[in-house]
């Protein structure tokens, strides 16, 4: 008789004290809360495709906060192979951002005319999430905070984050730590291209007692890169779903939003290519 060592996986379990909530792994993942948050307010079949993409991104966003938190945490550390492990998690999280866009891929005008007014003014626009992450890519702008006037914690932890040092910054900083002129480039407007910035990475790239940090310069990029490929797939989305008429959020849609999909981040990283 062949002996099966394949053991099955359990079909009964300790249910930690917590009896008529579910399977372990219901009660670890909040399977009831996350599977209730899916509302559609039409009948339109394509909306609730549209709101489960939506809180598939809003999920990433936080999880991107979370991995360029703490490379920024190692920058300032110095450990450079903690800040680099941080960027490539965020590096592969930024990939599904991107290929997220999948889920809208089908999604006619029609279609999202059909649901459309039940949303009303909401916006991407007014995500917070996605405004931290701005913040934090140096896109800053003070006058968005009026949004969250009524979401005291929102506005407190939008307002620190302003005022703090943001990726590239951080980045810059050790640039500063490894013997390179950069300014103090931290402020609370939007990012500004420096030529001395430039010629600091201009050193990285060619100096060979530089060249530490060269993995930095190349994973700051494949960040920047990837921020622009998600505004381009939303720009695409947004033409396939809408055309040019003007957005819920009260923007010109998508030449408001081509511009912002045409800004470069961390630009010195982008022009300091002219003259490698
Ligand atoms: C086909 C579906 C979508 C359309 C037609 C659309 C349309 C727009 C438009 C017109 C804007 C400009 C602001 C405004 O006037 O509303 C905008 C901004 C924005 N949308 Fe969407 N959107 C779509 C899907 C999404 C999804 C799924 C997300 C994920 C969270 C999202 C996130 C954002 C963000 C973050 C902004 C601000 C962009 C920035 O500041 O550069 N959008 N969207």
């Amino acid at each position: 008789m062949g002996h099966d060592t394949m053991e099955k996986p359990n079909l009964s379990f300790d249910r930690n004290g917590a009896p008529g909530k579910g399977t372990p792994y219901a009660q670890y993942i909040k399977l009831d809360e996350l599977h209730s948050l899916q509302q559609p307010l039409s009948e339109v079949p394509a909306e609730r495709s549209f709101i489960v993409t939506t809180q598939v991104m809003e999920l990433l966003f936080g999880q991107l906060r979370h991995e360029w938190t703490l490379a920024q945490q190692a920058l300032r550390a110095d450990d450079l192979p903690a800040a680099l492990a941080a960027l490539r998690r965020g590096t592969h999280v930024q990939d599904v951002l991107v290929e997220s866009w999948d889920l809208l891929a089908t999604m006619t005008p029609q279609e999202f005319n059909g649901f459309r007014p039940v949303f009303g003014e909401a916006s991407g626009f007014q995500s917070s999430a996605f405004l931290h992450l701005e913040f934090l890519l140096g896109n800053k702008n003070a006058a968005l905070l009026k949004m969250y006037q009524d979401s005291p914690k929102t506005l407190a932890d939008l307002t620190a984050v302003l005022a703090a040092p943001g990726l590239y910054d951080d980045a810059l900083a050790l640039l500063g730590r490894h013997g390179l002129a950069v300014p103090d480039t931290v402020s609370e407007r939007r990012y500004q291209a420096d030529d001395a910035v430039a010629a600091a990475w201009r050193r990285v790239y060619t100096e060979s007692e530089h060249a530490g940090l060269l993995p930095l310069a190349e994973a700051l990029l494949d960040v920047a890169e990837r921020v622009t490929r998600w505004r381009q797939r939303h720009l695409a989305s947004v033409k396939r779903a809408m055309g040019g008429k003007s957005g819920s959020g009260g923007s010109s849609g998508l030449v408001w939003l081509r511009r912002a999909a045409e800004q470069d981040v961390f630009p010195e990283l982008w022009t300091v290519r002219d003259e490698l």
